[in-house]
């Protein structure tokens, strides 16, 4: 038995993406039926459909959602039909070095389901990040399934799955940002200002915001930047120590992923202070700096893979605390679209006009 659902998927490398029907088999042993509500649409779903992260096509794209459990395999504990739930790219597995070690944010062997999601001919399709969540439902693994107070508004619970939280974390968890640190952030799209919330959150005292687009800055204030920087009109190195007395930023994180802002973030940073790069790289992409300037400046060089989150942990308490109005997630949502938006809000993301867009199912 299966059913018939729509999805996204993408079926070739830099093509736009279709609207089709995708088949959900039952779920077997520790799978999951998730009845999705909604999805957020991430960068990276575009850097998938543009052959940026494998060549495993087609994909069934969306992977920031929250829905309704709808079945359980044999075996599920985790979860029963009726909760509500975030999915998640981190179902820490328990038994690998990491997880052994303590340090299940780094699990070398995250579960996803084991059935594939298909095709109406049987092509089997590869799940963006082991979710694959612009679809009415999906299969996933149990501990891929985090239940949250189903208060929240979906299209705002669904984005912790991924920017938002790997925003957040790398200021909290990574960059471990605490009351009385001055914090820098690079790049205000939806991960930089999830790490301004995140900073202003734990008591940050002074939080500046540095990017190239004057209504990116203006949402960052809203989010809890103190100070603001348009990286094309000053500095941003020079323009990060005047507002820290000269000193630089104990935090500095860099949500733009290029060499040029992390050498910024290098530079606009106190003395042993912490970088901390969420943003994400391309391949090509090539430092060229002095030795001794890592040498004799100290401190600590990170980078933060979805906030060094664990989701069992982070999701029901983040939803609680918005849920008090202590975190304003729901200021990432610019706007709500339909399972048929997706190619659009890949180039409303290009444009910078959107925070971001959330299918609504
Ligand atoms: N590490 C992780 O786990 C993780 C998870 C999700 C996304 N990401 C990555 O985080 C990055 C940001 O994602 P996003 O969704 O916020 O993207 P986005 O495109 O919405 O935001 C990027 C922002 O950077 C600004 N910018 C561009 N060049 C700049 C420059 N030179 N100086 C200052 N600002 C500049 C843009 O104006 C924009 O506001 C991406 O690289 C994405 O792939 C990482
Ligand atoms: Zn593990
Ligand atoms: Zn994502």
């Amino acid at each position: 038995m299966s059913q018939t659902v729509r999805g996204v998927i993408s079926r070739k490398k830099g093509e736009p993406v279709e609207v089709v029907e995708v088949v959900i088999p039952d779920p077997g042993p520790g799978e999951v039926v998730v009845d999705v509500i909604a999805c957020g649409v991430c960068h990276t779903d575009l850097t998938y459909r543009d052959g940026g992260i494998n060549d495993e096509f087609p994909f069934l794209l969306g992977h920031e959602a929250a829905g309704t459990v709808e079945s359980v395999g044999p075996g599920v504990t985790n979860v029963e039909p009726g909760d509500f739930v975030i999915l998640n790219w981190r179902a820490v597995c328990g038994q690998c070095r990491a997880c052994k070690r303590g340090r299940p944010w780094y699990c070398f062997d995250t579960f996803n389901a084991s059935q594939p999601m298909t095709l109406t001919d049987g092509t089997e399709l590869t799940p963006a990040l082991g979710i694959g969540a612009f679809a009415d439902k999906t299969l996933v693994h149990e501990g891929q399934c985090t239940k949250v107070d189903p208060a929240a508004d979906p299209a705002v619970a669904g984005l912790l799955g991924c920017g938002v939280m790997a925003g957040l974390g790398a200021a909290v968890n990574t960059g471990a940002v605490s009351r009385d640190d001055t914090v820098a952030v690079i790049g205000c799209g939806g991960v930089g200002d999830a790490a301004i919330a995140g900073a202003a959150l734990v008591g940050a005292k002074r939080i500046i915001a540095v990017d190239t687009d004057n209504k990116k800055l203006d949402w960052a204030r809203e989010f809890g930047a103190t100070h603001t920087v348009n990286a094309r009109e000053l500095d941003p190195v020079a323009t990060i120590c005047d507002l820290t007395d000269g000193w630089g930023a104990d935090v500095v994180i860099d949500a733009v992923g290029r060499p040029e802002t992390w050498k910024q973030a290098f530079y606009a940073r106190d003395l042993a202070g912490t970088v901390v790069l969420v943003g994400v790289p391309t391949p090509d992409m090539r430092l060229e700096m002095p030795l001794i300037d890592f040498f004799s400046r100290g401190g600590s060089l990170k980078s933060s893979w979805y906030g060094d989150c664990l989701p069992e942990r982070d999701f029901p308490t983040l939803i609680a605390l918005y849920l008090q109005g202590r975190l304003p997630l729901e200021q990432f949502v610019t706007e709500r679209i339909g399972i048929d938006g997706v190619e659009d809000a890949f180039h409303k993301m290009h444009a910078g006009e959107v925070l971001r867009s959330v299918v609504v199912l």
